[in-house]
């Protein structure tokens, strides 16, 4: 070993030791002839002090030093004087006063200090990943990574789950989102798709008798990226046979405890409570709500079809919804230019044509459109939605989907802004009962809400001749903090309702043979009623981390346009390359 300590373990009761230490050149400062370093490893900081005569060997390498050179410094762990401890880090009650030195390795100077201050933008970082990995931030998130996974993995150890790895290169899966493809040398014109998840492949384990499956697996999905979404990401995958939808839940929610417990030593009150997906998108207008707040969404319908504001009566006459929020002590918070561009635009962008608001005064509904509602129509609204003096009312007119997006969007953006919630609170829920398809308007067709093998609601499978819309899956959703954080079902294993199903979504024989014929076939060997769940590991680590941008819990993310900047993939080939898999590239 070329350490005898790391840089985060030396306290007050280590004075007098003589100890050698490696790491990073972090904080440099020169005072009167006097070099003072923080010296940094992944374990934390330790001050080191050169204190020797000027002309002394040691002496003259540390004013050559330099931030991120790689250093071997020995000497004696001393306590420093009181007045110089510094209570913010673990090690501030002593330093090393060096007696020897040796450079390890010099570093060029680094385009930016991985200490966190003064953050260079993205695009730097990420091209030196190898540096911003250096970030405690970083540093944190991967250490909550490695916890988590190994809870993970000793959870379901101890439930008897197994840990079965799946193809890379495999066919397309039902996902839904488009496929990275890998082109076969040996069948020439013929493509392998990276799984986008594990889905078909667990399911055939469990027509094998596997009846507890597990895997932390890589996925692949080519779609438009956001901050929670990487085009490689981590699913905590699972499936079990002979098991009904509440056993899933629980069992998952035990899995949520360990987790909690590892990364945060949380301990979480279980059971997490569940939600039907009509009730959520009644009292937030999303199914994925943020649980950390109230603000609910009030329906005024009665009041807003009788009215004389044009746009509330005529949104109820026309078969629409007009609901509101009340946002508490608000009313003088917000300017009318937020109000009338910022607020306005944010719903806008989910389909809305306007918003209106109201401050509560005196009892009464002050705005410019208030004069549109009758006294007993202002005091009924005011009493709906709880409203006091000094409240902020807010209103879509619209219809059920567009008004549900724009308030439940205006709800999360008050709730951060107002602050409405401790930012490092977990709050976590289970959505049930999704509706099994939803209506593609612009395609004229029913869409799997999750995918074609969620299984039904038993007493809504003669629905699905009559009533498509109101058929619930046996589908689940859990929800971290607004963000949907795992998504599962209990599948089908009865051919005849498949067939239903795949006729519901117009997917024809010949197509369902040709996209899942080696599941439908697998199915029809013996398949156990079975059921299962993917976790979002890279949103955990991040909800538990709190952050809110998934690529600081990935240690090599890509970027918004799915490149790697620090080695530059995507990138051509050579020639040879393409020649062997017989593909010539168009201008
Ligand atoms: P689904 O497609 O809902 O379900 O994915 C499960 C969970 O994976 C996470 N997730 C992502 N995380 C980061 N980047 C992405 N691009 C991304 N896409 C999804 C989310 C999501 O809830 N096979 C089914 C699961 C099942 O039915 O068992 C599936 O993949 O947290
Ligand atoms: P207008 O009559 O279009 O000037 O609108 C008067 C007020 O009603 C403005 O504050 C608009 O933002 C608001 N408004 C217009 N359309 C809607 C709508 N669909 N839902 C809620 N408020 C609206």
């Amino acid at each position: 070993m070329l350490r005898t300590h790391n840089c985060g373990e030396l306290r007050k009761t280590d004075a007098g030791q003589t100890v050698t230490l490696c790491g990073w050149v972090d904080k440099y400062r020169d005072h009167k002839g006097i070099v003072f370093i923080d010296l940094r490893d992944r374990y934390g900081r330790t001050q080191i002090k050169f204190n020797l005569a000027d002309d002394s060997d040691i002496q003259k390498t540390a004013w050559q030093l330099r931030y991120e050179d790689v250093i071997q410094v020995s000497g004696e762990v001393t306590a420093r004087p009181d007045d110089m401890a510094n209570p913010k880090l673990p090690t501030g009650e002593i330093e090393v006063h060096a007696a020897a030195l040796d450079v390890l390795s010099k570093s060029k100077t680094p385009p930016f200090e991985p200490d966190g201050q003064n953050l260079p933008n993205e695009e730097l970082r990420l091209k030196h990943r190898f540096i911003d990995l250096r970030r405690q931030e970083l540093q944190q998130a991967m250490q909550v990574r490695h916890r988590l996974t190994k809870a993970v993995r000793d959870y379901f150890d101890e439930l008897g789950f197994l840990d079965i790895e799946t193809p890379i290169l495999g066919r397309s899966t039902p996902e839904g989102a488009r496929d990275y493809l890998v082109p076969s040398r040996v069948h020439h014109g013929e493509f392998y798709a990276l799984p986008q998840s594990p889905q078909l492949y667990k399911q055939l384990l469990m027509v094998a008798g596997f009846d507890r499956y597990f895997q932390i697996a890589r996925c692949f999905r080519d779609e438009d990226l956001r901050a929670d979404r990487q085009p490689e990401f981590t699913q905590i995958d699972v499936e079990m046979s002979f098991i009904e939808r509440d056993d899933l839940i629980e069992t998952i929610d035990g899995l949520v405890a360990a987790m909690a417990e590892s990364a945060r030593g949380e301990s979480i009150s279980l059971p997490l409570p569940r939600y039907t997906y009509h009730d959520v998108m009644e009292r937030f207008g999303s199914d994925k709500p943020d649980m950390r707040f109230g603000m609910e969404l009030v329906d005024i319908a009665e009041v807003a079809g009788d009215c004389d504001f044009g746009v509330f009566k005529n949104t109820i006459a026309a078969g629409g919804r007009v609901r509101g929020l009340n946002a508490k002590g608000a009313a003088d918070k917000y300017s009318r230019r937020i109000l009338d561009n910022d607020f306005k635009n944010l719903v806008g962008e989910y389909g809305a044509k306007g918003l209106a608001y109201f401050k509560v005064t005196d009892g009464k509904l002050d705005s410019s459109i208030a004069k549109f509602f009758g006294e007993e129509q202002q005091r009924s609204i005011i009493q709906k939605l709880g409203g006091e003096n000094g409240d902020l009312l807010l209103f879509v007119a619209d219809s059920d989907k567009v008004s549900s997006a724009a308030l439940a969007a205006l709800r999360n953006h008050l709730g951060r802004d107002l602050e409405l919630y401790d930012p490092s609170e977990i709050q976590c829920c289970w959505i049930i009962d999704f509706p099994l398809v939803t209506w593609n308007e612009e395609e004229q067709r029913w869409d799997a809400e999750h995918h074609p093998f969620c299984s039904v609601v038993p007493e809504d499978v003669p629905l699905l001749e009559t009533d498509p819309g109101k058929v619930r899956a046996l589908s689940y959703d859990l929800v971290c903090n607004g963000y949907e954080a795992a998504s599962g079902s209990i599948r089908i294993h009865d051919a005849a309702v498949q067939q239903k199903v795949f006729d519901l979504l117009n997917i024809s024989a010949e197509e369902a043979e040709r996209r899942f014929g080696f599941l439908l076939e697998g199915l029809r060997y013996g398949a156990p009623p079975h059921g299962g769940i993917a976790l979002g590991l890279d949103r955990w680590v991040m909800l538990f981390c709190g952050y809110d941008n998934i690529r600081d819990v990935i240690a090599f993310p890509k970027t918004q346009r799915a490149s790697d900047l620090l080695t530059g993939a995507p990138s051509t080939v050579d020639d040879r390359q393409l020649r062997d898999l017989q593909i010539r590239v168009v201008e």
